[in-house]
């Protein structure tokens, strides 16, 4: 726990003296990731999910008026958006604490074809501490993609929102546009209080938009949203009664998430091997069972040295080009060849996140998105600079897994499968482990008639899927797969062999 402190003190500091941190993809997940293996000092430990309603600090004692606020959030247009945008865009605040003065920044797109009849689903990014508004909707599932002008918006033909209604949550209060007038409540951040904000918030958005009240309702989202989704839907279900049953939770969507320190971890060890970036002596010293791993050192060793086996590659998707103008070294390629072209990934450009920094912190973009926190301009950023997580040293998901299945919610774990951070062997590893019975054995699924889209096992409770040729950000590397996925998984049905 101290160490952990120490460490995100740490990053703050640098990020601070580093200029280049706003165009940083994410936190340094993989040490996060890591913290959450037990080891001699660290049990396992479990999370329980707060309970709301029997508290002084209840959500629904900040149950806040909408009237009149859905339609002052109606955005009339994004500047440099493409012509033809038919359906309509919401974004604005929500409180979640009056007293404190907090409040979470979400961005609505609401279906493009019969919004009225298709699904609701909330899509988290993780860090933590990125913005799910930047990263998720700018760079992954939105319906528009930022150009290289950084001032215009071209329509992404794979957009969720061909499927649902999409929200996006800016959570917890300190990233990208959410943000709290108690700034000690960005101290505090940590998984009990993410979840009881983003149940707030829930609460109080589906008052400000009451048609959506009773509508099939999924949450999705990656990475370290591997611990928020689970979270927020075993919040969701503990807190279910009849003031709250409008939050018709159906289901829950995965993507490269982080579940269970342990397996996580010998995961990661096993895939940097296996696709060729660690030698078999190094292999030997750092496997999982291994007494003498750096890893039994300290955690900066151990990182310092699985950074050093791979080289300056992309973690995140070992096999991609990264951007040649971005000011952080990790991100960049001596190679000069045509970015997109030689990603062969469906035509994602690697400097994406430069674009979507140079437009949000555009004045005339940030007024007409509401998102006004104090005086213009101000500063968005990727991932937080203001907050200090707090792991609350949960290691394991799997006994939240365990309630969700018995709840018969509809769970989808994802996995892209060049990713070394969260990779796709540290996903089956924690699955085995929840040793579901299998009732469809491993098949590929396909995208369309001659594209194998990757793998899939059906168990009892909760569906596994792989996509082929995607990092951590399954929609960006493989828009097309991702989408596919996404739409049979709300259907309701396995994906098509
Ligand atoms: C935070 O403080 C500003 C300035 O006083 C105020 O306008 C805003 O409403 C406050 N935010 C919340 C959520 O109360
Ligand atoms: C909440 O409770 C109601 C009434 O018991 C039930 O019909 C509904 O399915 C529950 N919601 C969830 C998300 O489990
Ligand atoms: C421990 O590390 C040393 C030196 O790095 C190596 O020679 C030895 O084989 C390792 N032992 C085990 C059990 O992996
Ligand atoms: C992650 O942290 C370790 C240790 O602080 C560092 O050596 C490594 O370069 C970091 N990786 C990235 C991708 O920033
Ligand atoms: C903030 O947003 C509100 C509502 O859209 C608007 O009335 C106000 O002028 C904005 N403030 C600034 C500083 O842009």
């Amino acid at each position: 726990m101290k160490n952990f402190t120490v460490l995100l003190l740490m990053s703050v500091v640098a990020l601070l003296i580093d200029p280049s941190h706003q165009l940083s993809r994410h936190r340094n997940l993989s040490e996060i990731v890591e913290k959450r293996r037990s080891s001699v000092e660290r049990k396992p430990k479990e999370w329980t999910p707060p309970s709301i309603s029997t508290q002084n600090s209840s959500a629904l004692n900040h149950l806040y008026a909408q009237e009149g606020l859905q339609e002052n959030d109606k955005i009339i247009s994004l500047p440099g958006q493409p012509k033809d945008v038919t359906f309509a865009q919401y974004s604005g605040y929500v409180t979640v604490d009056s007293k404190a003065g907090r409040a979470l920044f979400y961005y609505f797109a609401e279906a493009s074809q019969n919004p009225n009849t298709k699904p609701l689903l909330l899509w988290l990014n993780g860090g933590p501490g990125c913005s799910s508004f930047g990263v998720g909707a700018m760079t992954e599932l939105g319906p528009f993609r930022v150009q290289p002008d950084g001032a215009t918006l071209s329509s992404n033909p794979y957009a969720w929102n061909q499927v649902a209604n999409t929200l996006f949550l800016e959570s917890p209060a300190g990233v990208g546009f959410s943000y709290s007038n108690t700034t000690s409540d960005y101290e505090n951040a940590n998984d009990d209080n993410t979840a009881r904000d983003s149940y707030t918030f829930l609460l109080n958005w589906f008052e400000r938009f009451p048609q959506y009240k009773n509508r099939e309702f999924y949450i999705a989202g990656e990475s370290y949203a591997g611990f928020y989704v689970p979270e927020l839907a075993d919040t969701i279900l503990k807190n279910n009664n009849s003031r709250t049953s409008f939050i018709n939770l159906k289901g829950v969507m995965i993507g490269n998430g982080i579940i269970n320190g342990e397996t996580d971890h010998c995961g990661r060890i096993d895939y940097v091997w296996s696709h060729a970036l660690m030698s078999d002596e190094d292999y030997a010293n750092e496997r999982c069972s291994a007494s003498n791993s750096t890893y039994q050192t300290d955690i900066h060793t151990f990182h310092a040295q699985l950074q050093s086996y791979m080289g300056e590659i992309n973690p995140y998707n070992i096999y991609a080009l990264l951007c040649p103008s971005h000011p952080n070294p990790i991100w960049r390629s001596s190679i000069s060849t045509d970015a997109t072209l030689a990603n062969g990934l469906d035509g994602y450009d690697p400097c994406t996140p430069g674009y979507v920094l140079t437009y949000l912190n555009t004045p005339k973009v940030q007024s007409a998105l509401h998102a006004n926190v104090t005086s213009l301009p101000y500063v968005w950023t990727e991932c937080s600079n203001v907050l200090s997580y707090n792991s609350l040293d949960v290691t394991t998901m799997l006994p939240v897994y365990q309630r969700l299945i018995a709840a018969r919610l509809r769970i989808l774990v994802y996995s892209g499968d060049v990713d070394a951070t969260v990779p796709v062997t540290s996903t089956r590893y924690s699955i085995n482990a929840l040793n579901l019975p299998i009732e469809k054995a491993w098949y590929p699924w396909m995208d369309g008639n001659i594209d194998v889209g990757g793998y899939s096992v059906i168990y009892k409770g909760l569906i596994f899927a792989t996509v082929r040729g995607a990092g951590h950000q399954v929609p960006s590397d493989q828009p097309s797969r991702a989408l596919t996925m996404t739409k049979y998984f709300l259907a309701g049905k396995p994906l098509p062999s």
